[in-house]
């Protein structure tokens, strides 16, 4: 039984929008989290109700709005060095592979896709500071692209709560590459400008990608169905650099999905390389 106060028309019109704009999966059974997501969306835009405000969309009376609606039904969950095993190999094995396979040109693309706020693109970014001076040199190219223009927004500004901050970053790290802004820390230019945002849906056409050396494409599979993560391994495999990795959440994989990718376990983390 469900205690919605939402019509069932609003909640299917709702569960396939989303799909068709993002892909991600909702249904009936998710209608506590459509109705948590849109309320506060639908007062801020002045309508009374989920449903009022769903009408709105569907007459397209307000330019933005089904965008809106999609962007409040993603989940944006994300920290600093979030599963510290993949930066671990990046740091201990991958970063000094690629130092050496890259060495005459001197240049390494790493992509972060469904880069939500930026903490992971950011992470990378300290890494290679702290880990790999001599990169400084070196055309390091982080790509981070998300959805969502409010996440890509947010991202880019750099700033980050203090609850953010805590969440992964040791102290020195803050101190080191932080500053104090009112209640919140704004990371330093230096790493800022080393990573560029762009907008792109992992389900619409992709914009020309360089060669990736490196993809963490991390916790956004799970929203997607069998046949969308296919689709989506398929399209990441054409934009991998020869030996490049894929890094996936936790709780993903390639395995039953693309038999093109092999799983390597390096030390406690995992990724994937095409075989
Ligand atoms: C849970 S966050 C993951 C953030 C980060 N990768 C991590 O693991 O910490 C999922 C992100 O996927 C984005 N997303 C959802 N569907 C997408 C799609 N079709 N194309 C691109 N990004 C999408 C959301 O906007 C959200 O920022």
């Amino acid at each position: 039984m469900t205690t919605s106060t939402m019509t069932q028309e609003t909640i299917s019109y709702v569960c396939s929008t989303v799909r068709s704009r993002s892909a991600i999966e909702l249904d009936i059974s998710k209608s506590y989290l459509i109705e948590a997501r849109l309320a506060p969306l639908a007062k801020r835009n002045g309508f009374g109700s989920i449903d009022e405000f769903v009408q709105a969309v569907k007459g397209k009376t307000k330019l933005g709005m089904e965008s809106q609606l999609v962007e409040a039904m993603t989940t944006n969950e994300t920290s600093f060095f979030r599963d510290i095993h993949p930066f671990e190999a990046l740091r201990k094995t991958l970063f000094p592979e690629i130092r050496t396979k890259h060495a005459i040109q001197k240049s390494m693309n790493i992509w972060s896709a469904a880069c939500s706020s930026g903490q992971e693109i950011y992470s990378i970014g300290m890494l290679i500071r702290e880990n790999f001076p001599d990169l400084a040199s070196w055309r390091v190219n982080l790509v981070a692209t998300d959805l969502s223009d409010d996440i890509l927004a947010k991202a880019k500004a750099g700033k980050f709560s203090q609850l953010e901050v805590n969440r992964g970053l040791p102290a020195t790290l803050i101190v080191k590459y932080f500053q104090r802004q009112g209640l919140n820390w704004e990371l330093q230019s230096e790493v800022r400008n080393m990573a560029t945002f762009m907008k792109l849906n992992l389900i619409e056409r992709w914009p020309q990608l360089p060669m990736m050396d490196v993809v963490f494409l991390r916790n956004v599979l799970i929203y997607f169905s069998p046949e969308t993560k296919r689709a989506i391994l398929e399209k990441i495999r054409k934009v991998m650099a020869p030996r490049g990795v894929l890094f996936l959440g936790a709780a993903e994989t390639t395995m039953g999905l693309d038999a093109a990718f092999e799983r390597v376990q390096a030390d406690s983390s995992v990724f994937y390389r095409l075989k």
